[in-house]
């Protein structure tokens, strides 16, 4: 609310200190008592009104990008602005009167247009419990198509991402380009074949390994099959790095992917079976059974870091996005991987270097004045917003087009992008990083 009325006076001060200073005058100047009352009170009324349309014009800038929830909380403000502006020049009462009266309808009409399917929202039809381990194999391979890219037959289409993410970095099909990271079409047969065979993957003797991770805890070992050089590639991803995928600077010693069992993506071994059988099946192999394919996460990854399947929640159902906007700034940049490719002064762990170091309070104007710039961006907030949803309206130079997923309008609620945008939009070049909240 404080954050609203700084909005409104910076709107609209111009307008409040004229309205103030004539009140001030009125009070001072007029000499009849009568006139000097209704003109005093008419200059007060005046700023209260003055001040509730800059409240709803900040308002409309601010949930600009919240799908119009906040419509009908502004259609009331303008509707008691009318109002208060019927006392105000009583000549033209009635009239303001019936365009109060017309705005008030439009509130409850936005109002309950908007509350529908929230209301709907809150009660969720009951979900069956899936109990992936009896399942057919067809059925598991849904499920993981569910889990990389949040719905059946989703995998076709550009930008699906589901809870897992990992469309976010990988292609999968033959053709599409794995710049981020190597195209997982094929990969149960290069996994056996060429990756086992790799000098460089040291098969039975973790030590010779010149990885981040020798293994994936002690005693783990390596990979013996092609089913477990999968389930060591999800679990640990430094154990073994894909030549020229390797973080910049480390000599691919270590992997940008995070381990998937691990916060922020946090699959449960159920869940990986399932990823893994969807990669088996959609190439038309048969995959290891599910036990198997549960026995080759055992092995790298310890009891304690098991997650719990929560299996009160359909595999589907947390897809839909990768950030609520509940969450706080830095949890956001986390789950949403901005760390892995940039460096976010304030936040931990925001160290990548495969884009430009956030500092956007600096940058964002600098880029609107460059004579490429072909976007739509008129301040710091409007650039950054337009920079996550849509990547490709401005590259910055010396960063490859197409990089950036261009997902994230999509796969980040409103309120995520909002926070995204506060906080990028207060560091600054040379000072200290913003307060997360
Ligand atoms: C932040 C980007 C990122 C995300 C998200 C990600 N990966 Fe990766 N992944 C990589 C990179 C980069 C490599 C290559 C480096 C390495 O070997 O670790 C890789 C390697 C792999 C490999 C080994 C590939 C090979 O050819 O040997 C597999 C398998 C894999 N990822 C599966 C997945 C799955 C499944 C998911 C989703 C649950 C996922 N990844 C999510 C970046 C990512
Ligand atoms: C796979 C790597 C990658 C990921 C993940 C990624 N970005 Fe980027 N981002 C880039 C690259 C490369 C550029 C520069 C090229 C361009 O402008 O498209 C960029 C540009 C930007 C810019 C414009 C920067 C400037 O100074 O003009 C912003 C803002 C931005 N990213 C925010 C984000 C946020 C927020 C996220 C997470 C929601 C994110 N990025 C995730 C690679 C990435």
């Amino acid at each position: 609310m404080g954050d609203l009325i700084r909005e409104a006076l910076s709107i609209g001060w111009p307008l409040f200190a004229l309205l103030a200073g004539l009140f001030v005058y009125s009070l001072i100047s007029i000499s009849d008592p009568v006139a000097k009352k209704r003109a005093t009170f008419k200059l007060f009324i005046g700023m209260m009104a003055a001040f509730m349309l800059l409240l709803a014009i900040a308002h409309y800038k601010g949930s600009f990008y919240e799908a119009n929830r906040m419509l009908p909380v502004s259609l009331v403000l303008v509707t008691a602005l009318c109002f208060m502006m019927g006392i105000y020049f009583p000549n033209h009462a009635a009239m303001l009167k019936i365009g109060g009266f017309m705005f008030l309808v439009a509130a409850g009409l936005s109002g309950y247009g908007n509350w529908l399917p929230q209301v709907e929202g809150g009660f969720p039809p009951k979900e069956e419990k899936l109990d992936f381990s009896s399942m057919t194999a067809q059925q598991l391979a849904d499920e993981g198509e569910k889990i990389i890219f949040g719905g059946i037959g989703k995998n076709k289409e550009q930008g699906a991402v589901g809870k897992g993410q990992c469309p976010l970095c990988h292609a999968f099909h033959a053709g599409m380009l794995g710049e981020r990271a190597p195209n997982l079409m094929g990969l149960p047969e290069r996994a056996g074949k060429d990756r086992l065979a790799d000098p460089k993957y040291s098969k039975g003797n973790p030590q010779a390994r010149d990885y981040e991770q020798k293994e994936s805890f002690p005693g783990s070992g390596t990979a013996e099959t092609a089913q477990e050089y999968i389930a060591e590639s999800h679990s640990c991803p430094s154990c073994y790095v894909v030549v020229g995928y390797g973080v910049k600077g480390t000599n691919d010693k270590t992997s940008p992917m995070p381990p998937i069992h691990k916060p922020p993506i946090s699959l449960s071994l159920p869940e990986l079976a399932a990823v893994d059988t969807w990669l088996w099946v959609r190439e038309g192999r048969d995959a290891p059974s599910y036990e198997e394919i549960i026995k080759s996460y055992e092995k790298f990854i310890p009891e304690a870091d098991r997650p719990k399947q929560q299996e009160d929640k359909p595999a589907g159902a947390a897809s839909a996005l990768l950030a609520d906007g509940t969450e706080t700034v830095d949890q956001i940049f986390t789950k949403a991987q901005c760390i892995m490719c940039h460096t976010i002064p304030g936040i931990p762990g925001a160290l990548g270097k495969q884009g430009p170091v956030l500092e956007e309070g600096t940058n964002a104007p600098n880029r609107i004045k460059d004579p490429a710039y072909k976007g739509t961006a008129h301040s710091t907030p409007e650039y950054i917003m337009e920079s996550v949803v849509s990547p490709s309206t401005y590259v910055v130079k010396g960063f490859p087009d197409n990089l950036m997923p261009k997902v994230f309008g999509q796969k980040l609620s409103a309120g995520a992008l909002k926070k995204i945008v506060d906080y990028l939009s207060q560091v600054k070049a040379g000072s200290p990083p913003p307060k997360i909240s």
